[in-house]
């Protein structure tokens, strides 16, 4: 599976962010294709469409590239929620992905290194050997694409390089076999190989200049990306493709206060809150923290979550924290005030509710914009509905490309959004098919004109 060369992409002045998946024998996915582009992208559909299984290929896929195909499988609910029916009844069960996004290298190598973006190709095949009784990697790979400006230059989509492992069983005993195109091995300033090393010779040479790539060997069931590498762009396709994770905040975990060798990072499950309460804050304080899940904390982004966590409760003041040498874990302190008198209430205090949006704002504001969640309106009062799209925009006015992939039957929800940002899936002959509206504008002009909600029409089954 290859995607096509994107013609807009090519001459435009603005890098075009969008993100293209082909996905074939992942549950009900089989020639499936979706191009999720830079902002909202709100997933529509009848029950049973499918709508879930994509979410969860997305996480299937994070997981995979940093723990390995068995923890993935069993995070996805065991090898029959991960292969289609069809494709177990074969001999060769398989899932093929192709994915095309682009990665940021800016986290890895630092804001003034210039050129810090580009797109990649990414082509995964994994199958299930009876014989073995084992899941593998049966292909992976990475197709770089030339650097360009985040911000405004014209660039190219030459490739720049490839690397590629095949194997044909479980244990195959050969090494996998990458290959490296020859720019790659160049010392040339636009290579995104080169960037680590480059910047690490002005102070120390390394080994790196030599003009050889040594990539670790990885088992059957790892990624190529899994790896820790010095390739600073191997970690930014990492990043990229692991940024669909999907969060099912839970308030017991984030009550829990984090020990403080955690690091500043809301997980999927809700857990690290109070490690990263307290890294913000350190930032607030301008000191230096360590870097978090996808940008470094900002010194207002502590105020800007008060801000918005006010919406829910209204006389919180301010959020303290401490990290406590006696118990070993970060301790946060929510300051709510009535009148003259101010309550230090500590995080384990909230409510449910209050939890999960503090959480949901946490992991908007501090690590950018690209994430997913199913079906919020389970959690949120339908004023929080509201505001929580807001919040998602906000978010995304930053300079970090990405999207948020929202999956939702509330009409509350779909209300807030613009036509573009929706994504119809529906279930046809046993396979999942996601497209756009056609014409969102004329959708537009009909909301426009009537007065009913974009929510209205969808529930009217107007869209389809
Ligand atoms: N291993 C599989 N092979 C083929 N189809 C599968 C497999 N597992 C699930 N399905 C199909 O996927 C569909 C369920 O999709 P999913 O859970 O993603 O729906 P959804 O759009 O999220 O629905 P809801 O709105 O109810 O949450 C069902 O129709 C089911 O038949
Ligand atoms: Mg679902």
């Amino acid at each position: 599976m290859q995607g096509g060369r994107d013609k807009d992409e090519e001459f435009s002045l603005k890098p075009h962010y969008y993100t293209k998946y082909v996905v074939d024998g992942f549950r009900s996915l089989k020639g499936f294709e979706i191009k999720l582009e830079e902002g909202l992208n709100v997933l529509v559909g009848p029950n049973g469409a499918g709508k879930t299984n994509f979410i969860d290929l997305l996480d299937f896929l994070s997981v995979f590239l940093t723990r390995g195909l068995a923890a993935a499988t069993s995070n996805s609910g065991g090898i029959a929620r991960v292969f289609s029916q069809e494709s177990l009844k074969s001999r060769i069960p398989r899932v093929q992905i192709h994915v095309s996004g682009l990665a940021d290298l800016e986290n890895f190598v630092g804001a003034d290194a210039g050129l810090t973006l580009f797109r990649y190709d990414y082509d995964l095949d994994i199958r299930y050997s009876r014989t073995h009784s084992a899941l593998y990697v049966a292909s992976e790979k990475i197709k770089l694409k030339s650097l360009f400006w985040k911000h405004y230059a014209v660039h190219v989509n030459n490739t720049v390089g490839t690397l590629e492992i095949r194997r044909r069983t479980p244990s195959e005993e050969i090494e996998p076999e990458v290959e490296i195109g020859s720019r790659l091995k160049s010392r040339g300033v636009k290579n995104p190989f080169r960037y680590r090393s480059r910047l690490r010779s002005l102070s120390r040479p390394t080994s790196m200049d030599g003009g050889e790539i040594e990539l670790p060997v990885t088992g059957p069931d790892q990624s190529i990306l899994g790896a820790r590498t010095m390739l600073p762009a191997l970690d930014a396709i990492r990043e990229s493709l692991s940024r669909g994770r999907t969060f099912n905040l839970t308030p017991s975990l984030a009550r829990e206060p984090s020990d403080i060798t955690t690091a500043p990072v809301i997980m999927p499950d809700g857990s690290g809150l109070s490690a990263t309460l307290y890294h913000l804050d350190q930032a607030r304080r301008g000191r230096i923290t360590v870097r978090a899940a996808a940008r470094r904390f900002s010194s207002e982004d502590l105020d800007t979550i008060i801000e918005w966590t006010r919406l829910v409760l209204p006389e919180l003041s301010d959020i303290t924290t401490a990290a406590d040498p006696h118990t070993g874990k970060y301790i946060s302190t929510i300051l709510v005030s009535f009148g003259d008198s101010t309550l230090r209430v500590p995080l384990q205090g909230l409510s449910d509710g209050t939890l999960k949006w503090l959480s949901f704002v946490c992991l908007i504001i501090s690590a950018g914009a690209a994430r997913s969640i199913e079906e919020p309106e389970n959690f949120l009062h339908p004023k929080m509905q509201k505001m929580m799209i807001s919040l998602i925009r906000d978010s995304m006015i930053s300079d970090h490309p990405g999207h948020f992939i929202l999956s939702t039957h509330s009409e509350s929800i779909i209300n807030q959004c613009s036509p573009k940002e929706i994504i119809l899936f529906q279930f046809k002959g046993g396979e999942t098919k996601a497209g756009r509206l056609s014409k969102p504008e004329k959708v537009e002009e009909q909301i426009n004109e009537t007065g009913f909600g974009l929510g209205y029409y969808y529930a009217s089954n107007a869209l389809s």
